[in-house]
């Protein structure tokens, strides 16, 4: 499943973004505060509200009035529109629209649709259509790809305005859109390694995928050696030509059952323990850890990879993104780094920016003088740092 198009209104600083043509991986760049971090949030927000209610996804950052764009009193509205997808067909480009607003100061979902056509022109029939915690919802979607047949509508309620109809319906086999479309924002991922927390050292425990900032990263790779072997040795194998310095990775069992990374630098003979190795060299070690979980998160956002890297480094961690996101996912970047930049292409690439504390975001390649440059082979980083990517520099 990929997300094709993006469209949210009065959440935080985005008074009305627009994204479209969204490919399997696009890059946000931007000054600091111009909403690199406020984009994850929209799917952390959905998801938040699907694993509780909207109300507690809004407490989470700091209520309905500190989320809804300042200075604006309307409702907060995100529209998503995306497709299930494989090497052999393409479904039809299903659009979930929510809009939330202020009822006797109690956020309600004012209305939730989840609807698509048959065909390109077709009618769209709403999957689910709901108001206030009362709706509908269509109960022969298998029949969709019948155009004869009629739809057959189901009314339904959920237990208070605040509750996603998605969370209810999407738990039931037959309502396939709202199905997938659960799973999607329920197995979003952001990755956020902060490389104090990564640093092997939460050693007891379980854990099958990393976390946001990486801290379980000893225990997910104790995960991979036990059930995941194979993939393992190949993340161990890639450690050994990503890195350059690195010669060899292998892992040994302790006598407490527990795993022993050891790093062979080119240069000494004694093997590193994982716990004495750089920072660099644990943090590719995580993303490829992450990139290689058996059962990937379709949606992945990453937080500025670069930090802690070698830009030689790079040209390798955006190939392994590549992989990630030819095998089906979908990946979402954030970066200050012009030399990561320089490894994406114009149409993969996002500016934001801010006019009047409103984010504004462009893609790079609707700038025509981008595209020229480009198609004489300058480098979008070099670009970049010239100073030529709208919005960066008013
Ligand atoms: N309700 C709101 N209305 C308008 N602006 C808001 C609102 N809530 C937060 N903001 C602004 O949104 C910005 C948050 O930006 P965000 O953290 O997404 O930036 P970023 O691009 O990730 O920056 P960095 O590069 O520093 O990580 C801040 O400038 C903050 O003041
Ligand atoms: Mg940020």
């Amino acid at each position: 499943m990929k997300i094709e198009a993006l469209r949210v209104k009065n959440f935080k600083a985005f008074k009305e973004i627009k994204l479209t043509n969204l490919p399997a991986i696009s890059v946000f760049i931007g000054a600091n505060g111009t909403g690199k971090t406020t984009l994850f949030d929209v799917f952390g927000f959905l998801r938040d509200a699907l694993q509780d209610n909207v109300r507690v996804a809004l407490q989470k950052r700091g209520g309905f009035k500190e989320v809804v764009t300042r200075g604006e009193n309307g409702a907060i509205e995100i529209e998503i529109k995306f497709r299930d997808h494989d090497e052999h067909s393409r479904g039809p480009l299903v659009t979930y629209a929510l809009v939330i607003a202020l009822d006797k100061n109690q956020p309600v979902i004012e209305r939730e649709i989840l609807k698509y056509r048959r065909g390109e022109r077709g009618k769209s029939w709403h999957f689910l259509d709901f108001k206030l915690g009362k709706g509908i919802a269509i109960t022969n979607e298998s029949s969709y790809a019948d155009k004869e047949s009629k739809e057959e509508r189901e009314e339904q309620t959920v237990d208070s305005p605040d509750i996603l109809a998605l969370k209810g319906l999407g738990q039931f086999q037959r309502f396939k859109a709202a199905n997938s479309f659960r799973k999607l924002i329920e197995s979003w991922h952001v990755s956020d390694f902060h490389i104090g927390d990564a640093r092997p050292s939460q050693e007891t425990g379980y854990a099958e995928h990393l976390s946001t900032r990486g801290e379980n990263m000893a225990l997910v790779a104790q995960f991979m050696y036990e059930h995941h072997r194979s993939v393992f040795n190949d993340i161990l194998i890639k450690m050994a030509q990503r890195v350059p310095g690195v010669a060899n990775v292998e892992a040994t069992d302790t006598e407490d059952g527990r795993i022993l990374l050891r790093f062979q630098d080119g240069s000494f003979k004694d093997p590193f323990i994982a716990r004495y190795v750089s920072d660099g060299t644990i943090k590719m070690f995580a993303y490829l850890l992450l990139l290689h979980d058996p059962n990937p998160h379709p949606l992945l956002c990453v937080e500025e990879p670069e930090n802690q890297l070698y830009p030689s480094l790079f040209c390798g961690l955006v190939e392994e993104f590549r992989d990630y996101a030819d095998k089906g996912g979908q990946v979402m970047i954030s970066t200050h780094s012009p030399d990561v930049l320089n490894y994406i292409n114009l149409n993969e690439i996002f500016c934001l920016s801010k006019k009047n504390g409103i984010t504004v975001i462009e893609r790079a390649s609707d700038n025509p003088l981008l595209a020229a440059l480009i198609r004489e082979n300058d480098l979008p980083g070099a670009l970049w740092k010239q100073g030529l990517f709208m919005g960066l520099n008013p």
